[in-house]
């Protein structure tokens, strides 16, 4: 079947889309793979054949898969090369990979990115360089991996005024979390475990420290509230703390343990909005559609003014499923080159301020051993108060001359509530606090 596009050329007696790939690992191989696989379809969803036209990676004597005229290691001339039209990026970091991207972008070559760390940081820079070229900047495999979150945020949303961008954006977190809730195994044995299956890398920290998904956070967080937010505006705690005490507290009260980036539009008492945006563990109620996300799966929940809810998910990770997002965007940017256009540029006009995590509004869940006589709940009630923090719930259990107590609050200003545990720390009737965490996803 021959398509004919609207000016009468078929897809493929047109100049192909040349495309240069910088990497060519977990992510890369899969592009490179669907890029020869589909080609006819890609050809005729894009308008013109897309063709690889050079692999950048760090040993080409380790490719001997790919052909080898089409391997460098110098990606710095490659993307910069006269018969390069698009740069797909796919090395990862943010040295030297910056500086490749730039160039190409000043280049007036258009850049396809997975590159989560790279934007969290430089995106203003790299928008500006594309602006000034007339290229374009696409990243939707950035954030997690298969699932269209991006392109809805950056287009079929633009019209309306999100409030709020809650999701597991991290598969190896959410991996382990799960894996603690089933099976009441601690972190550690369950991070070793999550490495000898290959959910975690050889280094987890960026994952289980909560900084893959602060990266991601920040690119949500501008798209959703039109704002510049980078990975360092973005408060960030990861799951190492997390115990199997915390998990066992948790599903007693019907909830479960989650890594959340929550990102969310705030208004203060004159009116005035801001942009918090933060990366820590929550207990949700088991009830809660984020709670029934398990293993490596990402889901994110959006609330807009007038699209109310909406809940993506899908695998956030992977060769494939990444390749998938990456192919999307290639296909959207040879569009463009084909039919002229352009893709959605920088969108940071609303500058709302990023609202610091001591005054960002959050509801705590405590659990503390105390002891069990007269006034002990007073004292700790009184410790509250004192910070202006008002009880939500509270539930006792006794056990000998002990008893379990757990307080939910209200929202307070977490700069409170981190007051009030630790002054409650420090009061002689508690033996022990047992776990302090987070609530969302529950009546305020
Ligand atoms: P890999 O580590 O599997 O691959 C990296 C590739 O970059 C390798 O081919 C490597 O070459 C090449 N490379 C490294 N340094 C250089 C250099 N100096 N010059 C040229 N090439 C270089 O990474 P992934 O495929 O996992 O990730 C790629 C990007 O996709 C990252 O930004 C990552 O955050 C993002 N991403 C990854 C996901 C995943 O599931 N893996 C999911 C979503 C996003 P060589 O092969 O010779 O070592
Ligand atoms: N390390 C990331 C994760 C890969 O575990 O989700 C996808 O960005």
């Amino acid at each position: 079947m021959s398509t004919v596009s609207p000016k009468g050329l078929s897809p493929t007696d047109r100049a192909p889309i040349r495309v240069a790939m910088l990497g060519c690992g977990t992510v890369g191989s899969e592009v490179a793979r669907l890029l020869t696989e589909q080609a006819t379809e890609l050809a005729a969803r894009a308008g013109a054949p897309v063709e690889l036209v050079g692999i950048a990676v760090r040993r080409p004597d380790k490719h001997p898969e790919l052909p080898a005229e089409l391997l460098t290691d110098d990606a710095a001339a490659l993307v910069v090369r006269d018969d390069v039209d698009v740069v797909v990026e796919l090395v990862g970091g943010i040295d030297p990979v910056r500086s490749w991207l730039l160039a190409a972008l000043n280049a007036g070559k258009s850049v396809v990115t997975a590159n989560k760390a790279l934007l969290a940081e430089h995106s203003a820079e790299l928008f500006e360089a594309a602006d000034a070229s007339g290229a374009d900047l696409y990243f939707e495999a950035a954030v997690a991996g298969a699932i269209p979150l991006l392109r809805p945020l950056r287009e079929s949303l633009a019209g309306d005024r999100i409030t709020r961008v809650m999701g597991i954006v991290n598969g190896t977190t959410n991996y382990i979390l799960s894996a603690m809730d089933a099976t009441g195994a601690g972190y550690a044995e369950t991070l070793d475990e999550a490495s000898r299956l290959g959910y975690a890398e050889a280094d987890p920290t960026a994952d289980v420290d909560g900084y893959d998904a602060a990266s991601k956070a920040a690119i949500l967080a501008s798209l959703a509230f039109h704002s510049r937010v980078t990975a360092k505006d973005v408060h960030r705690e990861g799951i190492a703390d997390v115990t199997a005490s915390d998990l066992a507290a948790a599903r007693t009260l019907g909830r479960t343990v989650k890594l959340l980036a929550i990102c969310e539009r705030v208004t203060a008492d004159d009116g005035t909005e801001s942009v918090s945006a933060r990366v820590h563990p929550v207990m949700i109620p088991r009830s809660h559609q984020l709670a029934g996300v398990s293993g490596a799966f990402n889901a994110v929940y959006v609330e807009a003014d007038a699209a109310g809810e909406l809940m993506f998910y899908g695998q956030g990770a992977g060769g494939a499923p990444t390749a998938s997002a990456v192919l999307g965007d290639l296909v959207a940017v040879a569009r463009n080159q084909v039919h002229g256009g352009r893709g959605p540029r920088e969108s940071a006009h609303a500058a709302l301020p990023v609202r610091p995590m001591g005054q960002t509004p959050t509801r705590y869940h405590v659990s503390l051993d105390v002891a069990d006589r007269a006034g002990v709940l007073a004292q700790v009630a009184q410790a509250f108060a004192a910070h202006g923090v008002s009880i939500a719930a509270v539930r006792q259990r006794d056990a000998n001359d002990t008893a379990s107590l757990v307080v939910v609050t209200h929202l307070a200003p977490d700069a409170a509530l981190q007051s009030t545990v630790d002054e409650i720390a420090k009061l002689d009737v508690v033996h022990e606090v047992v776990s302090v965490m987070r609530v969302e996803g529950e009546d305020q």
